[in-house]
Parts: C-alpha cells; sequence; structure tokens
C-alpha cells in the first residue's frame, strides 16, 4: 500500500509518499517534502496563526507536487531535491499521473491545531480524493507523532512493526502538547495524563524568548546547554512528585523570568540556564513516563513531538531506566521525524487503514483526544 499524506497543522506544510509491504516491519518513506513560514513567526516570536494559514495556502499544492515527483525521482530525474520546485505544466501533469496510477490512498491531518492552517490541508487532501477518487484517511496529529516511530531506514531508535509492538507507552512532548497515552493496540489507547498549562517545547520556546534566543528556542536551548554540561542553577522541577501523570510547566516561566531579572545575563548564564531548564523539564518526563511503564508493567516506551528530537532527553531516559536496572526499551523516532512532518501522517495511517468519505471529514481544531474516540475509532 502506498499512501500520498499530507500535513498542515501548525507552520509546517508537508506531503510525504510512505508505503508497507507486508513482508517489511516498518514504513518506508519515499519522499518526504516540508515548507515551513518559520522565518516569518521568528519575527514576532510566536506564531500569527492568520500568517501561518496564509503561508499554507501558498506552499500546499508545490509541496504535494513535489513529494509526488519526488516519489519516483529516478523515473522523472529529479536529483536535486533541495532546489525550488518550478510548477511547470509537465511537473504537474507528471504528479497528475504518479497521483492516478501509483498512489493507493490519501492521508490527511484533520486535527488539532490551528483551524486555519488545517483548513488548508483537509480541503486540499478532500479535494484530491474526490478528483482523483481514492480513499481519505483523516490522521490525528498528536498519535501521528508517536506513529513516527515505526518509520524505518537505518536508525538506532527504530521500532519494528510486529506483533510484539503493541503495548507500549506513548510521551508525546511537541510545541502545542505534552501527553502521555497507553497504546494498547494499533488502534486503542488509554489517555494517562498530560500537561495543566504549557506543553514541554511551548515552554522551552518562551523561556528561550525571556532568554533573547531565536525561535523555535528548543534545539538551541539543547545546543547551549551542551556547551556547559552542568549547572550550578536548580530550578523546581513542577508536580515531580505528585501521583497523577499530569505536567505543569507554565510556573518555570515565570521562576526564571524572576531569576534572571537581578542577573546580569552573560553569555555563560544564559548556557547554563539553557542546562537547568532541560533538567527541570526532563525529570518530570522521564519520572512520570518511566513511573506509569512499571504502574502498568509495561515494557517499551515510545517519543515523539519536536522536544523528542533532543539528544539530552533520549540519553537520559536510558540512563535512568539503566541505573534503576528496569527491562525497558526506549524508542524515538529519526530526528527529522520528531518534528511536525507528513511522512508520520502516512505512518499512521499505513498501520491503521481507516478511510472515511472526504464528504464527512472536517478540520478538528481541538486539543483533546475525545472527538476522535468518538467520531471516528
Ligand atoms: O512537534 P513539533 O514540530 O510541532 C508541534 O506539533 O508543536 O514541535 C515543535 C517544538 C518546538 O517547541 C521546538 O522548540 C521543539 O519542538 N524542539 C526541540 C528540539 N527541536 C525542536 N526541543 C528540544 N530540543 C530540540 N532539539
Ligand atoms: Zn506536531
Amino acid at each position: 500500500m502506498r499512501i500520498l499524506s499530507i500535513e498542515t497543522s501548525c507552520d509546517e506544510t508537508g506531503a510525504a509518499v510512505v508505503e508497507k509491504k507486508d513482508s517489511e516491519q516498518f514504513v518506508r518513506v519515499l519522499s518526504n517534502v516540508t515548507a515551513t513560514s518559520v522565518a516569518l513567526h521568528a519575527k514576532t516570536g510566536g506564531i500569527i496563526p492568520e500568517f501561518a494559514a496564509r503561508e499554507q495556502i501558498k506552499a500546499i499544492i508545490p509541496v504535494i507536487v513535489r513529494a509526488l515527483l519526488e516519489s519516483e525521482k529516478t523515473r522523472f530525474n529529479l536529483n536535486q531535491p533541495q532546489r525550488r520546485l518550478n510548477l511547470n505544466e509537465k511537473k504537474v501533469e507528471q504528479a497528475n499521473f504518479i497521483l492516478r496510477k501509483n498512489i493507493d490512498a490519501i492521508a490527511v491531518t484533520h486535527g488539532p491545531g490551528l483551524i486555519g492552517s488545517l483548513l488548508v490541508g483537509v480541503e486540499t487532501a478532500k479535494t484530491l480524493s474526490f478528483a482523483f477518487d481514492k480513499p481519505l484517511i483523516p490522521v490525528h496529529h498528536l498519535l501521528a507523532h508517536l506513529f513516527a516511530n515505526f518509520i524505518g531506514e537505518i536508525s538506532n531508535f527504530q521500532f519494528p512493526v510486529s506483533n510484539s509492538t503493541f503495548p507500549f507507552i506513548g510521551l508525546i512532548v511537541s510545541g502545542g502538547h505534552t501527553d502521555l497515552l497507553l497504546f494498547e493496540s494499533v488502534s486503542e489507547f488509554k489517555w494517562l495524563g498530560g500537561t495543566r498549562d504549557d506543553a514541554a517545547g511551548e515552554a522551552l520556546d518562551k523561556i528561550g524568548r525571556l532568554l533573547g534566543l531565536p525561535y523555535p528556542a528548543g534545539a538551541e536551548i539543547e545546543r547551549r546547554a551542551n556547551m556547559v554540561r552542568k549547572s550550578s542553577i536548580n530550578f523546581k522541577s513542577p508536580l515531580l512528585n505528585t501521583e497523577d501523570f499530569d505536567f505543569s510547566f507554565s510556573g518555570l516561566k515565570t521562576e526564571i523570568s524572576r531569576f534572571i531579572a537581578k542577573k546580569h545575563l552573560t553569555e555563560r548564564l544564559i548556557n547554563e540556564i539553557c542546562y537547568a531548564i532541560q533538567e527541570a523539564i526532563f525529570a518530570v518526563l522521564i519520572k512520570k513516563t518511566i513511573r506509569a511503564a512499571k504502574l502498568y508493567k509495561i515494557n517499551k516506551l515510545a517519543l515523539g513531538g519536536g522536544v523528542s528530537a533532543n539528544n539530552s532527553l533520549r540519553e537520559l531516559f536510558k540512563l535512568k531506566i539503566k541505573n534503576e536496572k528496569l527491562k525497558i526499551k526506549v524508542f524515538a523516532p529519526q530526528k527529522n521525524y520528531s518534528t511536525d512532518n507528513a511522512a508520520m501522517i502516512g505512518s499512521y495511517a499505513l498501520l491503521n487503514y481507516k478511510p472515511v468519505l472526504w464528504k464527512k471529514i472536517t478540520a478538528e481544531p481541538d486539543p483533546y483526544f475525545d472527538w476522535l474516540l468518538a467520531k471516528f475509532v
């Protein structure tokens, strides 16, 4: 089965062609194209939804055409994937041909996300589904972050799709969400807990802004933390010792703004603050995720979302498991599939193939899981 997948939930416009063969235990990515409007949002230090939606409209067709062409690059001699795609008639015709002949179905993120951005992907996918007569699979963006773990290629973290894949504990840590799930089967999950306020990535981005770092700040905070590798500063890890699976990161922002108000911010101090922020946020993520694994007697953890690209988070998980002598395996996607991308949407749709008539699909901006459970599962 080969799927064209589309992702437009926020400021990235993504299209990918993914495939899974019955004989293989992973999802193969034939192309994965992402256009981003992050440079625009860096100017304002955060996303302005209306701007993000306008950029989605400009990018959606070129990105889809490009993903289709790249999925057959040898055939169409498209060996310069980084070059801007010039949408001439011949290329559009070739993309039409590929979609008609080689694609079995279309998958699209229908939520959660920014409504304006979501609508661009959803309406485009519905139109393509209708015009090309292809089944359409609506995909929940957050669940797809975890299914990025099933994308293959050479990776230490590859999570093979097999009879023993489930159950696993999934930790989604992105710019908009922090959620802990127990995945019982490919389509059955239980929500264990999540953030009460800011998401982990959101906290990193907002703290980065206080420190004068570029938006989004997660990767820069990681880079700076790596430069010191220790810190004399300690920020309180929020809700570390509570018996629930809740998280709360908005207080950290206040704590840090109070802390820096009295200080002269040198480069060294900023780096140490970055290290200390990571420590505080990661400690609670790791403690509660491992507690969930112990409580439900589950020996596999899958991470997903932009913050899961962070090496220290991945390493600290492993270290904690080793120190506690636990028999738990941690998986995380290849880094380019941790942050928003369309390949993960396709991965979810391949493993959870549930087409819905295009007419019935609507954009669902609501950040919770209940609408999904009520509607399609
Ligand atoms: O999953 P994602 O691309 O978008 C959402 O669905 O929100 O996540 C974006 C978030 C941003 O907050 C960004 O700062 C964070 O992921 N991020 C990182 C790293 N790379 C991206 N956080 C920590 N370390 C990183 N290396
Ligand atoms: Zn995301």
